[in-house]
C-alpha cells in the first residue's frame, strides 16, 4: 500500500469512529490499493470539474471551496488531488466521499464497481437495512416503480381529465409532459398501496419513502399520501426520483387542500441539497455556463417547454449553499427569476450573501408585477423572457435599489439602513464583488465607506460603549460560538471553514483559544485531530471538545461543511448587528441629547 493510500485510509477510519464506534473498515488494504491504482483518478475528477493538463498534472477550479483562479491538482501518477486554495487533499476516496457525500465504505464500493473489483460483504458494516436489503436500494426503488404507476395513471383512460388540464391550462404538449414524467395519484385512498403491495413492498417499505401514512390512531393499516392529484417526480443528480410533488387540480383545486403535497424528507430525499430540473438541464447549463433559477415547479416546466433550457427550481424553499455547490462546477452566472411578489424579493436579498460565498455571479431578473416565470413566459414568449434576462441587474445593483425604498426622514430609520447595510457585507466575503457592493451601499447611504467596514471591531470613534451589557458577565460561552465549534469538532472535515480572519468577530474570550487552536492545528497539518486539542487546565473546555467529539457525526462530510459555512455567516451577521446596535444606540443618545451634529457625524462616519 502507498503512504498516500494508507494515509487515506487512516483518515477516514478517523472521520468514521464516532459515527461507528470502533472498528468499521474490513475491506483488505490489498484491495483498497488494488481500486485505488486501478481508478482513473483525472477521469473521475474531470466528471466534476473542468480540468486543464500542467505539465505531468492536471489543474482546475477547486470544487471544495470557492476560488477564481485554480488552484486544484490532480497528480495521476500518485494518484492524489490537493488544492492549495483549502488545502484539501488526497486520493480517490477522500474525492467521492467530498464531492457526494458518501462515507467511506460507499466511496470504496462505487469505484470498486467503476474497475470492476468484486468487494467481498463487509461483516461489521451497519448499512442500513430495510426488509433485509440495503434501505436507499429499497427507496430507490420504491420510489421508482410509485411514479412508473402515477405516469401510467396519467396516460391510461380514467387521466383524460389530468391530460386535459395539463394541455389545456397549463399549455403542455404531450411531449413535455412525458419528458418531465408527470403522473396521476387517482382520487382513491390506497391504489398506490395496493399496486406496490403487489409487487411484493411492505408498508413499512413505502411509508420510509412518505409514499403511505398511517391511519389515525386506533386503525390499523396505511393510507397513500397523495390522492386525486397531478404528480411530478423529484430526481437527484443522478437522475434517481427521490421525491414527489403532488399538485391539486380540476375538483382537488379547491381552497381546502394545500396547493402542492411534498414528499417528506427520508433518506435519500434531503430537502434544501436538491435543485427540481437540475438534471435535464445540466448540459444546457455548462453549455452556457449560466443558470436561471426559478422558485416553482411549473414555472420551470413552462420555460423549458417555451425554449429556455438552463433552469432549475428551488422548490418554494429558500436557497442553500448546497444547492448552490451543486451548480458552480458547471455556471459562473445564476440569474434569479423569483416571482414578483414580496416573498420572491425576500429570497432574491436572501441569496445575495450565498451567491457570494460561492463565487457566482448573481443577476436577478424583475418579472412585471403580478407574473411568475410561468404566465410571463406563456404570454409574453421566450424572446420576451431573453430581452429580460439581457437587462437583468446585478444582484448588488438590485439589493441597493431595494434596500432604499422610500426617503428616510429620522436619524434612526436611516441608522437602521446602515444596519441593515453592513449585516449583508458582513456576510459575503472579501473580494471585489464586495467592494462593489460596499461602495454602492455607501453611496445610496450618503455615508463613507469605511463606515460600513465591520471587520476588526466596532467603529473606534463610539467611544465608550452606551451600557455595560458588553463586557462579559459569567462564565457562559457564546452559543453560536459553541455550537460551531463543536460542529467542526465533531465534523473534522468542515474544519478548514474557520478561517483565521474569523478571530477579530470571534463573540467570546471563552471559546476563542479552542477557534485558536483549531486554527493552528490546520495551519500545522491541515486536518483537524480533535484528540489532540488539550485544554487540560480549563475543565469546562476540555469537556466541551471531548462531549464534541465523543458524540457522532449526524452529517455526511459535503453538508456538514455547509453547515459550518451557514454557522458562520449567523456568527458573522450576530457580530455586525450587535456593532450596529451600539452605533444605533450611540445615535440615538445624541439624538435625545439634541446633539443632532453629533448624531449625524455618527451616522456619517466622519468622526475620529
Ligand atoms: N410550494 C409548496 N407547497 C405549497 C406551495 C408552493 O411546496 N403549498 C412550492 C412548490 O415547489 C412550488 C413553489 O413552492 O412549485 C412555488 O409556489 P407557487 O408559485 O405557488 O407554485 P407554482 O409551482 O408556480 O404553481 P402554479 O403555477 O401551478 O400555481
Ligand atoms: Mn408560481
Amino acid at each position: 500500500m502507498t503512504k498516500a493510500a494508507w494515509l487515506e485510509v487512516n483518515y477516514c477510519l478517523f472521520l468514521h469512529r464516532g459515527r461507528q464506534g470502533g472498528i468499521l473498515l474490513r475491506y483488505p488494504e490489498e484491495l483498497i490499493d488494488r481500486i485505488a491504482k486501478q481508478t482513473d483518478l483525472v477521469g473521475l475528477v474531470k466528471q466534476y470539474v473542468d480540468l486543464k493538463r500542467v505539465g505531468v498534472s492536471w489543474r482546475g477550479l477547486c470544487p471544495f471551496h470557492a476560488e477564481k483562479t485554480p488552484s486544484f491538482y490532480v497528480h495521476p501518477e500518485k494518484g492524489s488531488f490537493y488544492c492549495f486554495g483549502c488545502g484539501e487533499g488526497g486520493g480517490p476516496f477522500k474525492f467521492l466521499m467530498m464531492i457526494n457525500g458518501l462515507s467511506f465504505p460507499d466511496a470504496v464500493r462505487e469505484l470498486a464497481g467503476r474497475v470492476s473489483i468484486d468487494l467481498p460483504a463487509l461483516s461489521h458494516e451497519k448499512v442500513p437495512t430495510l426488509d433485509g436489503r440495503p434501505l436507499k436500494t429499497v427507496l430507490y426503488e420504491v420510489m421508482d416503480k410509485a411514479q412508473e404507476f402515477y405516469r401510467h395513471n396519467l396516460w391510461a383512460d380514467g387521466g383524460k381529465h389530468a391530460r386535459q388540464y395539463l394541455t389545456d391550462e397549463r399549455g403542455l404538449d404531450p411531449q413535455v409532459i412525458k419528458h418531465f414524467g408527470l403522473g396521476l395519484a387517482l382520487d382513491s385512498w390506497d391504489s398506490l398501496l395496493r399496486y406496490l403491495g403487489g409487487l411484493k413492498y411492505s408498508d413499512r417499505t413505502m411509508e420510509a419513502a412518505g409514499l403511505v401514512k398511517p391511519r389515525s390512531s386506533g386503525a390499523k393499516g396505511f393510507y397513500d399520501a397523495f390522492r386525486d392529484r397531478l404528480m411530478i417526480p423529484v430526481a437527484d443528480p443522478e437522475n434517481r426520483v427521490v421525491a414527489l410533488a403532488g399538485r391539486t387540480f380540476g375538483k382537488s383545486d379547491n381552497p381546502d387542500s394545500p396547493k402542492y403535497i411534498n414528499s417528506p424528507a427520508t433518506d435519500i430525499y434531503i430537502k434544501g441539497r436538491i435543485l427540481y430540473g437540475l438534471h435535464q438541464a445540466r448540459p444546457h447549463v455548462r453549455a452556457g455556463g449560466l443558470i436561471f433559477l426559478v422558485e416553482g415547479y411549473f414555472d420551470l416546466i413552462s420555460l423549458v417547454s417555451a425554449g429556455v433550457k438552463p433552469v432549475a427550481a428551488v422548490m418554494g424553499t429558500a436557497l442553500t449553499p448546497y444547492q448552490l455547490s451543486s451548480i458552480r462546477s458547471m455556471a459562473k452566472e445564476v440569474h434569479l427569476v423569483f416571482d414578483s411578489d414580496r416573498a420572491g424579493e425576500e429570497a432574491t436579498k436572501r441569496a445575495l450573501p450565498l451567491l457570494y460565498n460561492a463565487e457566482l455571479n448573481g443577476r436577478v431578473i424583475r418579472l412585471p408585477a403580478g407574473h411568475d416565470p410561468d404566465s410571463f413566459i406563456r404570454q409574453f414568449g421566450p424572446n420576451a423572457f431573453f430581452d429580460l434576462a439581457d437587462k437583468a441587474a446585478d444582484i448588488a445593483d438590485y439589493y441597493v435599489s431595494r434596500l432604499v425604498k422610500s426617503p428616510q426622514t429620522t436619524l434612526t430609520g436611516e441608522s437602521y439602513l446602515v444596519s441593515q447595510a453592513a449585516e449583508i457585507l458582513a456576510q459575503v466575503p472579501d473580494g471585489a464583488k464586495s467592494q462593489y457592493l460596499r461602495n454602492k451601499l455607501a453611496e445610496k447611504l450618503g455615508i463613507s465607506k469605511d463606515h460600513l467596514e465591520i471587520k476588526g471591531g466596532p467603529p473606534k470613534h463610539l467611544g465608550p460603549p452606551p451600557t455595560a451589557t458588553r463586557l462579559p458577565t459569567g462564565p457562559d460561552f457564546d452559543p453560536m460560538a459553541a455550537r460551531l465549534l463543536k460542529h467542526v469538532i465533531t465534523h473534522p472535515e468542515s474544519a478548514p471553514t474557520l478561517k483565521p480572519d474569523l478571530k477579530e468577530i470571534w463573540p467570546d474570550d471563552r471559546t476563542k483559544p479552542v477557534f485558536e487552536a483549531i486554527v493552528l492545528q490546520l495551519e500545522q497539518t491541515s486536518v483537524l485531530v480533535p484528540e489532540r486539542l488539550r485544554f487540560d487546565d480549563d475543565a469546562q473546555m476540555a469537556s466541551l471538545i471531548s462531549g464534541a467529539s465523543a458524540s457522532g457525526r449526524l452529517h455526511d462530510a459535503q453538508e456538514s461543511v455547509m453547515l459550518a459555512q451557514n454557522l458562520i455567516i449567523k456568527l458573522k451577521s450576530q457580530y455586525s448587528r450587535k456593532v450596529q446596535k451600539e452605533l444605533t444606540q450611540a445615535v440615538r443618545e445624541a439624538e435625545n441629547a439634541g446633539d443632532q451634529e453629533l448624531a449625524r457625524r455618527l451616522l456619517a462616519g466622519k468622526l475620529g
